[in-house]
């Protein structure tokens, strides 16, 4: 095999990660590329399960002695602490490599410090390598690490002219079975997905990550959140069979905000206590308006069909705005064809002061 860069194997690592994005949970996703010395992709790895081996010693059993003298080329800082597995800065070292380059460095309180337990043993630590890509393919993780509650992408879908449904109350299907299929991967790459009662009233959706084309259900699945103050989700609603696990998420569990309604940022620590570290809000315009007016919105993705309604409930209720000086404003991120629809990508921008 030719022999690749650092760069090079950082960006083949990032994509490594990108498979075990969905299933590592509490964990973060992970790449590693291992090469000899002569820059010969000799190993590679990702985490792919809490629990299961970290990336670097899939990496390592692939390379065997091939490895000594090398280079590990990680997304994340090597993990310095004994968990589930054995710390993965011992295996680096005890396999001889000579060079770990590393993408992030890791926030987590009790695993970092990998990279200044490399250099005392002797190894050469180069950190910051494709640094915002390898931030990025791990947003969720280590944005949730850093505060200490889950990374909350709200996504919606909406006609031309921003309604989420006609003046009668009809919805299906606004946007196209593209869009759909893109957002089964969506919930299969998060740890929760949640709504409000007032859309499981109204849509008895089964929100779980399924193949659309058969129906077959994803392996794993994502915790449902009801948020429902009073316990009003019926008994047969379809979030209630045993299809994913489900938490209807009352005022007795979770506590109430001032409006008497489900406390949200209590909420949100009480699912990062559970080991939730992304979570996938759908709606509906009432529940994400609270999301968004709390400031607790990380990211928004939108569906967006080539169709009008001129008439219809809003993707969106109210946020807490009612002026112009108080506009939410966000930043593209990513636009992208899906299908007929379009699908915009962005974040908040940070507010001054
Ligand atoms: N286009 C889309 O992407 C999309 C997505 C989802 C839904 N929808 C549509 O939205 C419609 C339902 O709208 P909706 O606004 O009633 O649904 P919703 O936002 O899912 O539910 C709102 C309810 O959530 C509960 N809730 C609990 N804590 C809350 C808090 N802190 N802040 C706000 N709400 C809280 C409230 O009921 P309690 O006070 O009883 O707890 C509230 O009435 C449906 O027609 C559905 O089809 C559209």
């Amino acid at each position: 095999m030719a022999s690749l860069s650092t760069d090079e194997a950082m960006r083949r690592a990032i994509a490594l990660a990108a498979r075990g994005l969905g299933t590592t949970s509490p964990n973060p996703v992970v790449g590693c590329v291992l090469l000899d010395a002569e820059g010969t992709l000799v190993g590679e790895g990702f985490h792919a399960y809490a629990g299961g081996p970290h990336a670097e010693i899939v990496a390592l059993a692939q390379a065997g002695e091939r490895a000594r003298g090398g280079t590990a080329v990680v997304t994340l800082e090597p993990c310095n602490h004994t968990g589930r597995t054995g710390p993965c800065t011992q295996a680096l070292i005890s396999a001889g490599i000579a060079r770990v380059v590393v993408g992030v460095p890791d926030p987590n309180p009790i695993a970092r410090g990998g990279a200044e337990t490399l250099r005392a043993a002797g190894v050469e630590v180069r950190t910051g390598v494709r640094e915002q890509e390898a931030e990025a393919g791990n947003i969720a993780w280590l944005t949730s690490t850093r505060r200490g509650w889950p990374y909350v992408v709200w996504k919606y879908a909406a006609t031309l002219d921003g309604r989420s449904a006609a003046a009668d109350g009809t919805s299906m299907w606004i946007t196209s079975e593209a869009s759909r299929i893109d957002v089964h991967k969506l919930r299969g790459s998060v740890d929760a997905v949640m709504v409000g009662v007032g859309t499981v009233l109204a849509d008895d959706a089964r929100l779980t990550a399924r193949n659309l084309r058969d129906g077959t259900l994803a392996i794993r699945q994502p915790l449902r959140v009801v948020v429902d103050s009073h316990g009003r989700t019926p008994a047969d609603a379809k979030v209630r069979d045993g299809a994913a696990r489900t938490w209807i998420a009352t005022v007795a569990d979770v506590g109430a905000a001032p409006d008497g309604r489900v406390d949200l940022r209590a909420l949100l620590l009480a699912l990062f206590e559970r080991g939730i570290r992304s979570v996938l809000l759908e709606g509906g315009p009432r529940l994400a308006g609270a999301f968004l007016a709390a400031g607790l919105v990380d990211r928004v993705v939108g569906y967006v069909a080539p169709k009008v309604l001129g008439a219809g409930p809003a993707a969106l209720a109210d946020a807490g705005v009612s002026t112009m000086a108080e506009v939410i404003e966000l930043e593209f991120v990513d636009v992208t064809r899906v299908g007929p629809d379009l699908r915009f990508t962005a974040v908040p921008r940070k507010r001054e002061g």
